[in-house]
């Protein structure tokens, strides 16, 4: 029952950690109709792995010490986004996601991100018209991916080109890898870097982080979430980020990133989910070429209203939910 005694926001605690997972299936499951509420998303776990990352800041609102919905801000260098954004279904229309987004503009402003944005449902007029409140706007969709790989059956030889895993890496070697890999975002959008994410999934185990090499250069790389824990759970291979270096060739450095996500999905026996913005359309076409379908697709909002790295030229895998 919800009451009308203030709302508090701040920070989650670990305590809890369970009850934001349970508000997160039971408010989208409710939104989206689900029999069954709490079935949204099955095994996957899209708060724990965050809560515990460096990157992340997890806020919380509260009734009377009653969790009542939480969000979540990930800082990609100079790149910030925010979700799974989700209030407790009785609390819903009572201006709570708005006092949790006020909290998240302020720890975008204490980062100092140039550019954030959001994964949204379009056809939601509630949902659009709450984030343009805080300067966002809708811009190109962006398609949620999957594919399975062939079964990894025959023992096969190792072919000279085959992706490297960075937890197979000696520290320093990792350590110049994660280099690398802030060099190559920075080239496509100034600033991005995904060292939090790389170093959550080494820490936490939660996956693994796969690597493109020409003759010792960086040609790409993918932050792939796999496991029990993990924001892709048993079956499903997560790319939460990938990207393929730019210039010339870069569409066939992005093919090469997608073989070497589906071998390494194909190895857990999982399926790929990795979500790509239409305005990389060259991107999608590849993914399309591979044998991906889009499972669902949202509007990427952005604030400012700019490409960012949602542009033609740009050869990056990542979906903001
Ligand atoms: C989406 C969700 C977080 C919103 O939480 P909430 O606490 O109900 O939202 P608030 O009451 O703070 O804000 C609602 C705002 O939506 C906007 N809105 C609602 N209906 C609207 C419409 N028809 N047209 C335009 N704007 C509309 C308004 O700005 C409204 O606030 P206002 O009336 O004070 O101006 C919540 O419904 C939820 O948990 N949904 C399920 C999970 C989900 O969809 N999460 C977001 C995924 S991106």
């Amino acid at each position: 029952m919800s009451t009308n005694r203030p709302i508090k926001v701040g920070l989650l605690k670990q305590s809890e950690l369970e009850e934001a997972g349970r508000i997160v299936r039971l408010a989208f499951g409710t939104f989206l109709g689900l029999p069954n509420p709490l079935d949204f998303m099955g095994d996957r776990n899209l708060m724990t792995p965050r809560w515990r990352s460096t990157h992340v800041k997890v806020i919380a609102a509260r009734e009377g010490g009653r969790l009542i919905g939480s969000n979540v801000a990930t800082r990609w260098g100079s790149f910030g986004f925010f979700g799974p954004l989700t209030v407790l279904p009785e609390y819903w229309d009572r201006g709570v996601a708005q006092r949790l987004l006020e909290a998240t503009m302020t720890i975008f402003d204490r980062w100092g991100v140039r550019h954030t944005g959001l994964f949204t449902f379009p056809q939601s007029a509630k949902h659009v018209g709450l984030y343009q409140k805080f300067g966002y706007w809708p811009r190109y969709l962006t398609a949620i991916m999957t594919r399975t790989p062939e079964a990894n059956t025959a023992p096969q030889a190792k072919p000279a080109n085959a992706p490297a895993l960075l937890s197979a890496f000696t520290k320093s070697q990792r350590e110049q890898a994660i280099q690398a890999c802030g060099k190559l975002t920075h080239k496509i959008d100034k600033g991005l870097d995904l060292a939090g994410e790389i170093r959550a999934v080494l820490a936490q185990r939660t996956g693994g982080v796969v690597l493109t090499y020409t003759r010792g250069v960086l040609d790409a790389f993918a932050v792939c979430l796999n496991g029990p824990g993990s924001e892709g759970g048993e079956k499903t291979c997560y790319v939460k980020f990938g990207a393929a270096r730019g210039g010339a060739g870069a569409g066939e450095r992005f093919d090469k990133l997608l073989d070497a996500c589906e071998a390494f999905a194909s190895s857990r026996g999982a399926t790929v989910e990795a979500g790509v913005n239409l305005a990389r359309e060259d991107a999608y076409r590849r993914m399309r070429s591979h044998g991906y379908r889009v499972t669902m697709q949202g509007v990427a909002m952005q604030s400012p209203h700019a490409d960012g790295f949602n542009r033609a030229d740009v050869y990056v895998i990542d979906d903001w939910r």
